[in-house]
């Protein structure tokens, strides 16, 4: 026999499982007659999200979303513009193409000092981050921020920034497409602030800006280059450990505070 469960209790479970949304990542007309969720996520192809194939029926409303590689090109022009840090945060601001925008509440730009040395780059926003529009403010954020006094940094000194804008609902992965689709948004925040030092924040962000494959265990402790078209020179590149990562598994902390100290050094010999 099935065991009974309140819906009080269920709600708790709920909770304590993580689940804190009642969305989807797209929404579902329920208009359309004989599609269900599921019709409509077979005719998903690839990487690309169902929301993105779907686009290619004309909604209610008359108007199409973008489809990825519209989405990405415009990106990339409304990136390219951008001549300061302020201007691309504007246009990120009236940029649709990225789905995730449509289930968060705000979007996460950045925090710190645009004119940094020393840029940190996150996966994604979380509840808290969505919440306030401002990345790393919740349980990791805190840990950053400690992570960042051990070696004599903060918010003034650093900008901090993420590889998507908008928090995936119930805080997800990115998809490789939404990834993708904000990349030129990344690209050109680190043309503009221009750091001496890049440090991605966990597996997903190193994957993305280091174009490698290994696990972060393997990314961490070793300098890499990051360049673009638009940068005066390639900017000095070195994974870490994501502090969520850390929180789970503190043992990992040790080598983290390796590697702080091994990036403090660098930034002390690039500016001698
Ligand atoms: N985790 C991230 O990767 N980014 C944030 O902004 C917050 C938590």
């Amino acid at each position: 026999m099935a065991p009974s469960l309140s819906p009080r209790k269920l709600f708790q479970w709920y909770l304590e499982a993580g689940v804190d949304e009642t969305i989807g990542d797209e929404p579902v007309n329920r208009y359309m007659a004989g599609e269900t969720p599921a019709a409509s996520r077979r005719q998903g192809s690839g990487d690309f999200p169902p929301a993105a194939v779907a686009s290619a029926r004309k909604p209610a409303n008359g108007r199409r979303p973008d489809t990825p590689d519209t989405a990405l090109r415009s990106a990339c022009a409304l990136a390219a513009e951008a001549a300061t840090v302020s201007e691309l945060h504007e246009a990120l601001s009236a940029f649709d193409g990225c789905a995730l925008k449509k289930t968060a509440t705000n979007l996460v730009f950045g925090d710190g000092n645009p004119e940094a040395r020393i840029v940190f780059i996150g996966e994604a926003p979380g509840a808290e981050e969505d919440r306030q529009g401002r990345p790393f403010v919740g349980p990791s954020g805190r840990l950053l921020d400690r992570m960042l006094a051990s070696i004599e940094l903060d918010r003034t000194k650093v900008f901090i920034s993420n590889t998507v804008f908008w928090r995936p609902p119930g805080n997800r992965n990115p998809t490789t497409t939404e990834m993708t689709i904000c990349t030129p948004f990344v690209e050109r925040l680190l043309e503009l602030i221009d750091p001496h030092i890049l440090v991605p924040l966990g597996g997903a962000a190193a994957k993305t800006l280091l174009a490698q494959n290994e696990s972060i265990g393997k990314l961490r402790g070793r300098w890499f280059t990051y360049s673009t078209p638009r940068l005066p020179r390639p900017v000095h590149a070195a994974a870490i450990f994501h502090p969520a990562y850390l929180l789970r598994t503190p043992a990992k902390k040790r080598e983290a505070w390796r590697d702080l100290l091994e990036i403090k050094r660098k930034l002390i010999s690039l500016q001698e």
